[in-house]
């Protein structure tokens, strides 16, 4: 019998204890074990739940039960959830997180306790939601060089972007709704402003190239100033506007990361990931493109990927799995790296050319550059008075 404790029951936590229950049967089938919730630990009371004897308010319980090997961490945040999880690491149990705040700020301390203690510290919930991707990353990929990672990583604002474009939803009702679906952060200021796919994609650069990039030391641009009207030309001209997170490590060494709207065009495979769905793509230099699709939030999905670390840890008590990562890499800002640009505004193709060199016009007023740095773009979006500057995939 595996006994597990579970922290926090918000949308995550009480998708783990429902994932334990109605699959109960075919976890034991296929581990050899069963699972048992031994604990719930939240600030909140539920009366009425069926997991009311298993609620516990006090941390020292289930940190002091020799019993518990596997506690999930679903708490959120960078406070209280970093002070359990060292605790709870060491007091010598496997740590499993959907919390990626905690694992993009805090990873590379806790991933060392949990080396020193011998257990593991898994978050494989943190990126993409539901989506496998962390591991495939870290193991099934781990004969490539990693030379790009690229996609949409956050649920929430993906959402947001296909009711309005599709459903012609406003954007604050769009929101509520993400919110209603337990989509979104609890200050979902974190999803709207690329936060929440910032601190992804520097968990994904970290296990690609084993350097930590924090994600204070990228950009990180939202959905606020994405206008309907770029949406529209966009989708005329055979592009969609999608929240990228990007890390890339160029031939000349340089590494780089950054979250930032972009025109996808839509013959690639991440144009058409709508809705709370997250799609990836990683290239390796052997493999080439990989994609990952599903699920980017919401409580089954993500629960599905904290299990999958829970079933691990257990599968890894001797052999602990030893993935991490070390000093900090240093980043090239994302501005300095040439990339394709649009912008639109009330100027000619002629004055676009003149400025930007060759350009692909989408319609009156709006083109694409070839690929030039943010600087250089801004001063020709200035000369030109552009009224929209978005960066091309
Ligand atoms: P919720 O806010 O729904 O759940 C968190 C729960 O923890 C709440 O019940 C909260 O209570 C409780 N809590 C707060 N403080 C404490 C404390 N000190 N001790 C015990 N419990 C506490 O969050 P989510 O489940 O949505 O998210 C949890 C984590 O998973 C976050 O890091 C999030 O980013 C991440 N995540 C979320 C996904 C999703 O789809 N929602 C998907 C992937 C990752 P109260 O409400 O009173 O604060
Ligand atoms: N708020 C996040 C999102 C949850 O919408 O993607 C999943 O990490």
């Amino acid at each position: 019998m595996l006994h597990i404790a579970i922290m926090g029951f918000g949308t995550v936590g009480a998708g783990v204890a429902e994932v334990v229950r109605m699959n109960a049967a075919s976890i034991a089938e296929k581990t050899g074990e069963e699972v048992n919730v031994k604990y719930i630990l939240d600030v909140r009371d539920f009366p009425d739940s069926p997991y009311a004897d298993k609620m516990i308010k006090d941390f020292a319980i289930l940190e002091s039960d020799p019993e518990v090997e596997v506690v999930v961490e679903s708490i959120g945040g960078a406070k209280v959830a970093l002070e359990f999880t060292r605790r709870a690491l060491q007091a010598g149990k496997h740590v499993v997180t959907s919390n990626k705040e905690l694992v993009a700020t805090h990873g590379k301390e806790l991933l060392s306790i949990a080396k020193a203690r011998g257990v593991n510290y898994l978050f494989e919930a943190s990126v993409g939601g539901g989506i496998p991707v962390l591991r495939p990353l870290f193991e099934d990929l781990s004969a490539n060089q990693i030379e790009e990672i690229v996609g949409i990583l956050n649920g929430t604002t993906n959402y947001i972007l296909t009711r309005m474009v599709k459903g012609g939803v406003s954007f604050a009702d769009a929101l509520k709704e993400a919110q209603s679906k337990g989509y979104a952060e609890a200050d979902p200021t974190a999803d709207v402003e690329g936060i929440d796919a910032g601190r992804k994609i520097c968990i994904l650069s970290n296990l690609a190239w084993g350097k930590e990039v924090l994600p204070q030391s990228i950009s990180m641009e939202g959905i606020s100033a994405i206008h309907l009207q770029d949406v529209d030309i966009a989708a005329k001209a055979g592009y969609r506007i999608k929240l990228l997170g990007r890390a890339l490590r160029l031939p000349d060494g340089r590494q780089t990361a950054y979250v930032a709207p972009h025109l996808v065009p839509e013959n690639c495979p991440i144009a058409v990931v709508d809705d709370v769905f997250n799609g990836i793509i990683i290239r390796g230099n052997a493999v080439g493109d990989v994609m990952f699709y599903g699920r980017g939030a919401g409580d089954l999905p993500t629960a599905s990927a904290v299990m999958s670390d829970v079933l691990d840890a257990a599968a890894h008590r001797q052999n602990r799995r030893d993935i991490g990562w070390n000093e900090s890499a240093e980043i090239t800002p994302a501005g300095e790296i040439p990339m394709k640009w649009y912008l639109r505004g009330s100027f000619s193709s002629e004055d676009a050319k003149t400025l930007c060199g060759e350009v692909e016009v989408l319609s009156s007023g709006a083109v694409i550059t070839g690929a030039l740095t943010e600087a250089q773009t801004k001063d020709a979006a200035e000369k030109l008075g552009a009224a929209a500057m978005l960066r091309v995939l």
